[in-house]
């Protein structure tokens, strides 16, 4: 060691072999790429510290293109000194000129060298990997990076009892084998996004969604469930006085580990089975329907028009959550329910003259841009009072405002002209009011061989103890409604 006699002396005999062995192009291009990535992610060490990014194009560059082109440079250096080396042999020469013995003094520090430098890198990317993968499963990732292709969907999920759940946790769920294949998805779809090929709207049924008894039933399970469940259902008329009805329903939520009674039994309790063949993609039309329950054996159901010999080339499906919970986050309104909800909670005041029917009025008009609609409805409302009812425009201006703000709001959770996505775009098979939904089998015309249908009877799901009344008895009675007047 005392051949060297200052510290540059000796820096310079260490760097020798990597200055020796990257002397050329391919290598050069890597040191550069490893370096100027190195310095960028040291520098962002403290943003990238931070939880949650809010921003998601920061967060693309920080946790992809960044540690991508970290590994891509320390991919090519070894390449580039691979094609110095052939090349050199191809000249003739003996390349590195060092006879393979540890008493070599040029091979130990190169050893030193780049066993030095590979711990460095593989903290580095240990670091960004994690990063990277911890960012593509974030909230912020999935709903914000592709703005406009996910604006529908994290719009309609910033509203919905799962907005605290994230994306992925429906999406792809726990366990290395749905990770990896959702991964492999993923960069399908960012290929969509980049060369603008994907769909719009995003169709539905969603294909390659991890089966929901293996995610829901993480947090939800249908034993768990049993007690019916009240529920109450305010609507407004389209008069001058907006009146108010309510629907009563026991909804029959049930669980239960034998197969019924009740919604969830009936169809999930312990080692019941309903398939069901559908003629189209969005499972809308089901011709054949089959049961297999503990104990009664098997029962199969045909619709009226069905025709065994279509049927044996219908795609079928095992029942789960989804083919009634198809929209338990992604709650897409319709006007008339969510002007409904937005009046029965006082965000739309009903003391407004006629504001139900304006309100539904201006929301299923047609607008060329969501900027549009959002110019235009506020003021349109405002327009009508002014003109129509004077005396309200200066008493309840506040009230009005108000009532112009929250619809607006709606249009813009639930319509983006850039998907293709308005009023009904998405079925919810909750229910049969709004779409077919559990209609689509409990129809009466489904019959079985032994002459069994599908049952349609109003107090199997739910009892209806109210249907559209001013002041329910049964409220009433629950000291739910006061003074006969509806609250
Ligand atoms: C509570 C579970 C849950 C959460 C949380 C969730 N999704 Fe979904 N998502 C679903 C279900 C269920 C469907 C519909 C599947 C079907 O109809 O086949 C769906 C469908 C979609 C679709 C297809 C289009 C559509 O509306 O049917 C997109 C896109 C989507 N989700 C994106 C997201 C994004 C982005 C997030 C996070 C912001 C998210 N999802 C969070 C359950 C969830
Ligand atoms: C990570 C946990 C988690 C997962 C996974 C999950 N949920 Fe939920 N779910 C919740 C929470 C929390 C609530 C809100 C409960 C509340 O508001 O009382 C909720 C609420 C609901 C509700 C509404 C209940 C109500 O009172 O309106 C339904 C229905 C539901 N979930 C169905 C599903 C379905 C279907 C899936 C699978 C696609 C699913 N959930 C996946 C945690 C989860
Ligand atoms: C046959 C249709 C159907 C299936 C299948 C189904 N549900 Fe439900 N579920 C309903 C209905 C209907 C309700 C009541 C909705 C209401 O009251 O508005 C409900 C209510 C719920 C609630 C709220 C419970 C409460 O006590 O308030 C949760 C959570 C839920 N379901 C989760 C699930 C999960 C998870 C699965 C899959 C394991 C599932 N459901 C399968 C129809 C179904
Ligand atoms: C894919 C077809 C299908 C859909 C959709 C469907 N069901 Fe069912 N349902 C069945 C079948 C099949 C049975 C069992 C009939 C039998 O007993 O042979 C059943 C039974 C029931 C029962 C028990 C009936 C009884 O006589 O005790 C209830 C309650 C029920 N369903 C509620 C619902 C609700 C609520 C929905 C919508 C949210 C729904 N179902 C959607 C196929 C369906
Ligand atoms: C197969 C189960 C089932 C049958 C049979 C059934 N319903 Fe329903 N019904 C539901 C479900 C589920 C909902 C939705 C609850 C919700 O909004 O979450 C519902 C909702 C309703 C509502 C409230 C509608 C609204 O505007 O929100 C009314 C009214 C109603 N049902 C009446 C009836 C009548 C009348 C019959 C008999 C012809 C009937 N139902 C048969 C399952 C059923």
């Amino acid at each position: 060691m005392n051949r060297f006699h200052s510290w540059r002396e000796k820096a310079g005999a260490w760097l020798s072999p990597i200055v020796h062995l990257s002397n050329n192009w391919i290598s050069l291009t890597g040191v550069v790429l490893v370096t100027s990535s190195a310095v960028f992610w040291l520098f962002s060490l403290p943003i990238s510290m931070r939880r949650e990014l809010d921003n998601p194009y920061l967060g693309i560059l920080l946790f992809l293109v960044v540690p991508a082109v970290f590994v891509g440079g320390l991919l090519i250096i070894p390449l580039g000194i691979y094609w110095e080396f052939r090349r050199e042999r191809r000249r003739g020469q003996n390349p590195t000129g060092l006879p393979l013995n540890w008493r070599n003094v040029d091979l130990r520090r190169l050893v030193i060298f780049v066993g030095a430098t590979t711990v460095v890198n593989v903290l580095i990317a240990g670091q960004a990997s994690y990063k990277a993968v911890t960012y593509m499963d974030s909230v912020t990732f999935c709903g914000q990076a592709c703005h406009t292709v996910m604006a529908p969907e994290f719009t309609a999920y910033q509203n919905s009892p799962h907005s605290r759940v994230s994306c992925v946790a429906c999406h792809i769920g726990p366990g290395a084998s749905w990770f990896v294949r959702s991964k492999l998805s993923g960069v399908g779809q960012v290929f969509a996004v980049a060369f603008n090929t994907y769909s719009r709207p995003i169709p539905t049924p969603v294909h390659n969604l991890r089966p929901a008894r293996e995610t829901c039933e993480t947090c939800h399970w249908p034993q768990k469930f049993g007690a019916d469940r009240l529920r109450i259902v305010d609507k407004f008329a389209e008069d001058e006085a907006n009146s108010r009805t309510k629907t009563v329903l026991l909804m029959r939520i049930g669980g239960g580990r034998k197969g019924g009674p009740g919604i969830h039994g009936a169809h999930l309790g312990e080692g019941v089975v309903i398939r069901y063949a559908h003629a189209d993609e969005a499972r809308q039309t089901i011709p054949w329907v089959e049961v297999t329950r503990p104990g009664a054996g098997v029962r199969t159901y045909l619709a009226a028009d069905a025709k065994p010999e279509q049927i044996k080339n219908l795609p079928i499906r095992t029942m789960d959550c989804m083919d009634c919970h198809n929209r338990p986050t992604h709650t897409f309104e319709l006007p008339e329910r969510a002007v409904d909800h937005a009046m029965a909670g006082g965000d739309i005041s009903p003391s407004l003259p006629f504001v139900k029917r304006q309100a539904v009025t201006l929301l299923k008009a047609a607008y060329p841009s969501r900027e549009d609609a959002a110019r235009r409805i506020p003021a349109a409302l405002h327009a009508f009072y002014r003109e129509n009812y004077p005396a309200v425009y200066q008493q309840q201006r506040l009230e009005i405002e108000r009532a112009a703000r929250a619809l607006t709001a709606i249009y813009l959770r639930n319509v983006f002209p850039e998907m293709r996505v308005t009023w009904g775009t998405y079925p919810n098979h909750i229910g049969h009011t709004d779409f077919p939904g559990c209609f689509r089998c409990h129809d009466e015309a489904h019959t079985s061989a032994d002459g069994k249908t599908i049952t349609q009877d109003c107090n199997t799901c739910h009892q209806v103890l109210a249907m559209d009344e001013p002041a329910p008895k049964i409220l009433t009675d629950l000291g739910l409604v006061t003074n006969g007047a509806a609250k």
